[in-house]
């Protein structure tokens, strides 16, 4: 497929990509359907994943009553860990393991449905814990097959990672966030109720919908499909298979309806409209990023988070240094798309007019900056923090910083532009202050 400039196919190149659409329910009302959706699956025994935070909303509520009323035996786990470690999958795991489940369900943020993913995975197909985390941390070994069914309930707008075939933790003697990722990952199903954002704090709104911006950013700028040799087997086709026709379409729509209802969501809790768009928007970036991946911010994140000391926002459980995932990724995402937007600056400019910048009449050398400058207003708008600085980072920690994030190949192979441990460097420098 040859549908524009971008996707040139080009000899010995990758000519292929996959379309693998999530099984999705959407709407109010979503979550009281999960018993229909366990009996559909044949589960009789379920375990139901959730945070002791999440535990207490009536998601959890409606969701467990839902399915003992079809005689269901649900058992809860409440002690998943915000922003989960190779500890706490562990335990997870061993939960698992022992409670002979024929399926899951999970209730809550990107850390539950990921907690969720492992403890099934380790549950079915028992091994040392390396050993299916992603090389060259771990030993990156296939999933041997099928995992139990897993319905995943989303209670925030933002990881997508109830439509992805991965699972992220730091992994705590390394200071680093690592993964799993493997389309046996993936949940069987997900139902989506944008109800559940109503009470979310406004913290926890502004960096789950970054996290949405910037999913579907970095899948609309990822080193296209066709830039990849092609694979010697169609079973070594990786999940992050690039920007694609079918991933541009959910990017565009996300960046749409981010722009739009963004701030909105995050500045008025009883702006419903709003609430329910960011949740469409994460439900459509994490479709795209599913089938594409993403790149440098993500990349760049996973140390900003690893290597957090004493930085706590409202809105999250305190006591102990936590950087959230959203945070953690927008403060890299100006400075990277200042850099990247010489690979395809039609795209960067789209994207900032997307996201409703002023963009005019600005020629190609000004992308880069059209999406920096639109994006930055945005974090000033939700009182994101100025950059790494505002994280505690200094010049000295730029070095481990870039190390970390080099350690992310797989992350580092689908940016549109290679770049070795001094670029890293550069990037993270980029990032220190924004205003
Ligand atoms: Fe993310």
């Amino acid at each position: 497929m040859s549908c524009c400039h971008h996707y040139d196919l080009i000899t010995g190149n990758e000519h292929v990509f996959s379309v693998d659409p999530s099984a999705i329910r959407f709407g109010v009302g979503a979550l009281a359907e999960v018993g229909h959706d366990a009996q559909q699956l044949g589960l009789k025994r379920v375990a139901l994943f959730t945070d002791k935070a999440v535990a207490q909303l009536e998601a959890v509520t409606t969701v467990s009553s839902a399915l003992r009323a079809v005689g269901m035996d649900v058992v809860i786990y409440d002690d998943v860990r915000v922003e989960p470690t190779d500890g706490s999958f562990k335990q997870a795991a061993r939960f698992a393991s022992e409670g002979h489940f024929d399926g899951y369900v999970s209730v809550g943020g990107g850390s539950v449905i990921d907690t969720c993913k492992a403890a099934n995975l380790y549950a079915t197909y028992p091994a040392e814990f390396l050993t299916y985390v992603n090389a060259p941390i771990g030993d990156g070994v296939a999933v041997p097959g099928p995992l139990k069914p897993h319905i995943a309930c989303p209670t925030t707008s933002g990881t997508g990672s109830e439509c992805t075939g991965m699972a992220i933790f730091d992994l705590v003697e390394r200071h680093v966030k690592t993964g799993i990722a493997s389309r046996a990952l993936w949940p069987t199903l997900a139902l989506i109720d944008p109800e559940v954002t109503a009470t979310l704090p406004a913290n926890v709104v502004a960096a789950s919908g970054f996290d949405v911006l910037s999913h579907a950013l970095e899948s609309y700028t990822a080193r296209p499909y066709t830039q990849r040799p092609a694979p010697e087997s169609p079973a070594l086709r990786p999940m992050s298979q690039g920007a694609n026709p079918w991933s541009d379409m959910g990017c565009r729509e996300a960046l749409r309806y981010t722009g739009k209802y963004l701030v909105r969501a995050v500045q008025d809790a009883t702006d419903t409209e709003a609430r329910h768009g960011m949740m469409w928007a994460a439900t459509l970036a994490g479709i795209a990023f599913g089938n594409s991946g993403v790149h440098l911010p993500h990349g760049m994140a996973y140390s900003v988070a690893g290597m957090i000391r004493d930085y706590c926002p409202a809105g999250y459980p305190q006591g102990e240094a936590i950087c959230p995932h959203g945070i953690s990724v927008i403060v890299d995402v100006p400075s990277v798309f200042r850099f990247t937007a010489s690979s395809s600056p039609g795209r960067h400019m789209e994207a900032a007019s997307l996201l409703g910048g002023a963009v005019g009449n600005a020629g190609d050398d000004e992308a880069g900056e059209a999406l920096a400058e639109t994006i930055i207003a945005m974090m000033r708008a939700t009182e994101m923090p100025n950059g790494i600085g505002a994280l505690g980072y200094g010049e000295a920690d730029i070095p481990g910083l870039a190390e970390g994030a080099f350690a992310q190949q797989r992350l580092l192979a689908n940016s549109p532009m290679p770049v070795d441990q001094g670029d890293l460097q550069a990037l993270y420098r980029g990032a220190a202050q924004y205003w």
